[in-house]
């Protein structure tokens, strides 16, 4: 699809205009991919500065790109035009065909999100929420209309990674899913469809079983982090190895995630290793907090 002039996609099942709830790293990411696309995005937060943080990020990001002859001035500027910023969420969300929610990974704050959007929204706006450890049956059952929500999970950086993993609950439309398909094609986005929900969806199961190994090598002092890393990179050809990408998710991220899996499952193989509650307990998040795994000058 075309990103050069304002008309928007085609073939993305009727949808025109999205919101993104959440101007973190992941929901910024998800606007501006959205607005590249070709699509008219609102951004909301409920902190201006965060929304200010994020306009910034993503300027530096799209000047950049400009710089980089990755992509036209007139793309980033069209993009940029169609890419708003907003605390008023339901104004933003009820004038959406799709509602990507991006926010903090809080069960609680997710149901009460989805509830009141759901009040808001038209019947036929998509409500999808970018978890990949919360399935949406656990949000679905907080709306009047739960046919119409999924999880559309983007991977972090979202501008440069290119799955999307597509999950149903089990009372999710075809319609819904043929719908939110369309519009992740119209993203540019390589589309990967589950058939029925799992914490952690396919690619971050994958992921948690090379990580849970890298701990379990290091824990046994079978080798530095250093050099786990240097064999995921050299001899698996992984972009990053598993510490690094522990460092550029987010040691707090990953915490959570394993935290919150354990919620879910029970299992205490599911909590996070010892070694990672450590470093979060230190505030070592990684790249954001200047040091992780590895220390960010
Ligand atoms: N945001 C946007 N673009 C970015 C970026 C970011 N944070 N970081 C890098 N890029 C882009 C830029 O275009 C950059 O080029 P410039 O520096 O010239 O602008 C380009 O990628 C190359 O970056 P680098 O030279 O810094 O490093 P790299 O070649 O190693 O690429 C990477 C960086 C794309 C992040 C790559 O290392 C990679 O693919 N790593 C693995 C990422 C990954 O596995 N992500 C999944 C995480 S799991 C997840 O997200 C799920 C979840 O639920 C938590």
């Amino acid at each position: 699809s075309t990103t050069e002039e304002s008309t928007t996609p085609a073939d993305a099942a009727g949808i025109e205009t999205v919101t993104v709830v959440g101007a973190g790293t992941m929901g910024s990411q998800i606007a501006a991919v959205a607005a590249l696309a070709g699509f008219r995005t609102h951004l909301v937060d409920i902190a201006q500065e965060q929304l200010d943080a994020a306009a910034e990020q993503l300027r530096r990001r799209f000047d950049r790109d400009v710089e980089k002859g990755r992509r036209s001035r007139a793309q980033v500027s069209a993009a940029w035009e169609r890419l708003g910023t907003t605390t008023d969420r339901d104004a933003a969300a009820a004038a959406s065909d799709i509602v990507i929610e991006a926010a903090v990974e809080d069960l609680t704050i997710k149901r009460r999100i989805f509830s009141e959007l759901d009040a808001v929204c038209d019947p036929g706006t998509i409500l999808a929420t970018n978890s990949s450890n919360i399935v949406s049956s656990r949000v679905a059952d907080a709306v009047e209309h739960p046919e119409r929500v999924c999880n559309l999970h983007f991977f972090n950086p979202a501008l440069v990674m290119e799955c999307v993993e597509l999950v149903p609950h089990p009372q999710t439309s075809p319609e819904t899913m043929e719908r939110a398909a369309a519009f992740t094609r119209a993203l540019g986005k390589t589309l990967v469809t589950l058939r029925k929900e799992i914490p952690g969806f396919v690619a971050n199961r994958l992921l948690n079983a090379i990580r849970q190994e890298a701990l379990s090598l290091l824990d046994q002092g079978v080798a530095d982090f250093e050099d786990i890393d240097a064999a995921a990179r050299t001899a698996l050809r992984h972009p990053m190895g598993p510490f690094e990408l522990m460092d550029l998710v987010g040691v707090d991220v990953v915490h959570m995630i394993r935290q919150a899996e354990y919620e879910q499952t029970g299992d205490p193989e599911s909590l996070p290793h010892p070694m990672i509650t450590d470093l979060y307990e230190a505030g070592r998040y990684g790249r954001k907090s200047g040091r992780g795994w590895y220390s960010y000058p």
